[in-house]
C-alpha cells in the first residue's frame, strides 16, 4: 500500500476579501503553497466537524483568518451574523487548531477597546471594552478563554489603506480626489494607520517563522492621525490634474446607526511600529500608476 502525503501549505480563509487578496498574492509571490479560499469555497457557518475534514484535508502547515464582517453599521443591523462570523467562527478555528496542533492567525481590531479617550494609544497589556457591536464580536473571537495551549495568535490592527481595500473608507475618498471631486473628511476621528501590503509582509515573515509574537500582538504605525490628516497626506503624493480638495469635518456631519468610536490607535510592546510615510509614499506610487483603472472601476 502506497501512503500519499499531500505537501503541507498556508491556507488563507477569507481569501477573496481586502486583506486576505493582499496576503495570498504575496505568500504566493514569496513561492510559499498557499490555498486561498473565498467565501463559496468556505462559508464561517458551517458546522465545526464539517470545518475540521475541510481542514485536515488541505493539511495546512498554518491558517491566516481574514473572515469577518467590518462595516460598524452592518455589525449594528445583525448582530447574530457578526457574532457568528467575527467570533465563533473564530473560536471554531481555535478548536481545530489545538486539535491538529496548526498555528492560525487571527486578525482582530483597536476596536475591541472603547477608542474613547483622546490621546491614548491601546497597548497589549490594556483590557479590552468595546463600544460596539463589531468591537464586541471581534473581541468574541478573541478567543481569550480557549486559547490556552492553542497555536492561536491574535493580532490586532488599526485602520488599513491599500490597494485591494477598494471597497472601504481611504479608497473611496481618493477615488473622489482624483476624480476632482471635493470631500469632506472627519478630522476628528483618529487612528494608527497602516498599510495593508505590510500586513501581509508581516504575515509571510509570521508563517515563515520569522517573526516572534505574542498571543495578542499589536501591528501598527503607532502614528497617531486623524482621516483628514491621513486623506491629506496621501492626496500630497498623487501627482495629477485637476484633484479634488480634502475639506476638514466633523463625523457628526455623516450619519450611522450606532455611535462611531473616534479614539482609535494601537501601540506596542512586542514588535516594531511600521513607518507610515514610506506606506503613504508607496500608496501614492500605487494611485500614480493605476490612475486610469482607479477612475474606471
Ligand atoms: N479594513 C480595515 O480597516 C481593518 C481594520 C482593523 C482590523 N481589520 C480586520 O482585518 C481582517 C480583514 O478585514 P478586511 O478589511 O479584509 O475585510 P473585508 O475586505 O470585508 O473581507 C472580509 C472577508 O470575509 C468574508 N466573509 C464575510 N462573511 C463571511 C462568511 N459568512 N463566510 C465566509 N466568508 C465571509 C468576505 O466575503 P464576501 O466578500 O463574500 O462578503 C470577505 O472576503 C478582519 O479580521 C478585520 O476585522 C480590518
Amino acid at each position: 500500500m502506497s501512503i500519499i502525503s499531500i505537501p503541507r501549505c498556508a491556507v488563507v480563509v477569507g481569501g477573496g476579501g481586502a486583506l486576505g487578496q493582499e496576503i495570498s498574492q504575496q505568500l504566493k509571490a514569496e513561492g510559499i503553497a498557499t490555498i486561498s479560499l473565498e467565501r463559496s469555497s468556505l462559508e464561517a457557518s458551517l458546522d465545526i466537524s464539517e470545518l475540521k475534514v475541510v481542514i485536515e484535508k488541505l493539511n495546512p502547515s498554518a491558517i491566516v483568518n481574514c473572515i469577518a464582517i467590518t462595516g460598524l453599521d452592518k455589525c449594528f443591523l445583525d448582530p447574530i451574523r457578526a457574532f457568528e462570523v467575527n467570533g465563533i467562527f473564530a473560536i471554531k478555528l481555535a478548536c481545530i487548531s489545538k486539535i491538529l496542533k496548526v498555528p492560525v492567525l487571527q486578525f482582530s481590531t483597536d476596536n475591541v477597546f472603547s477608542c474613547d479617550v483622546k490621546g491614548v494609544l491601546y497597548r497589549e497589556t490594556d483590557d479590552p471594552k468595546p463600544a460596539t457591536v463589531y468591537g464586541m464580536s471581534k473581541l468574541l473571537g478573541e478567543a481569550c478563554k480557549i486559547r490556552t495551549n492553542a497555536p492561536f495568535y491574535v493580532v490586532r490592527l488599526p485602520l488599513l489603506f491599500g490597494p485591494s481595500n477598494r471597497n472601504q473608507i481611504i479608497h473611496r475618498f481618493i477615488k473622489q480626489i482624483i476624480k476632482g471631486i471635493d470631500i469632506r473628511v472627519s478630522s476628528d476621528v483618529f487612528s494608527t494607520p497602516v498599510y495593508t501590503p505590510d500586513v501581509a509582509d508581516f504575515t509571510v515573515k509570521w508563517v515563515k517563522g520569522k517573526i516572534q509574537i505574542g498571543s495578542v500582538t499589536h501591528l501598527t504605525s503607532g502614528q497617531l492621525t486623524t482621516l483628514h490628516d491621513l486623506v491629506v497626506s496621501i492626496s500630497d503624493k498623487i501627482a495629477c490634474n485637476g484633484k479634488g480638495m480634502v475639506l476638514a469635518a466633523s463625523s457628526s456631519e455623516f450619519s450611522s446607526v450606532e455611535a462611531k468610536p473616534l479614539h482609535g490607535g494601537l501601540a506596542s510592546e512586542l514588535i516594531p511600529t511600521i513607518d507610515l510615510e514610506s506606506a503613504i509614499t508607496r500608496y501614492g506610487e500605487w494611485i500614480e500608476s493605476n490612475l486610469k483603472e482607479i477612475i474606471n472601476e
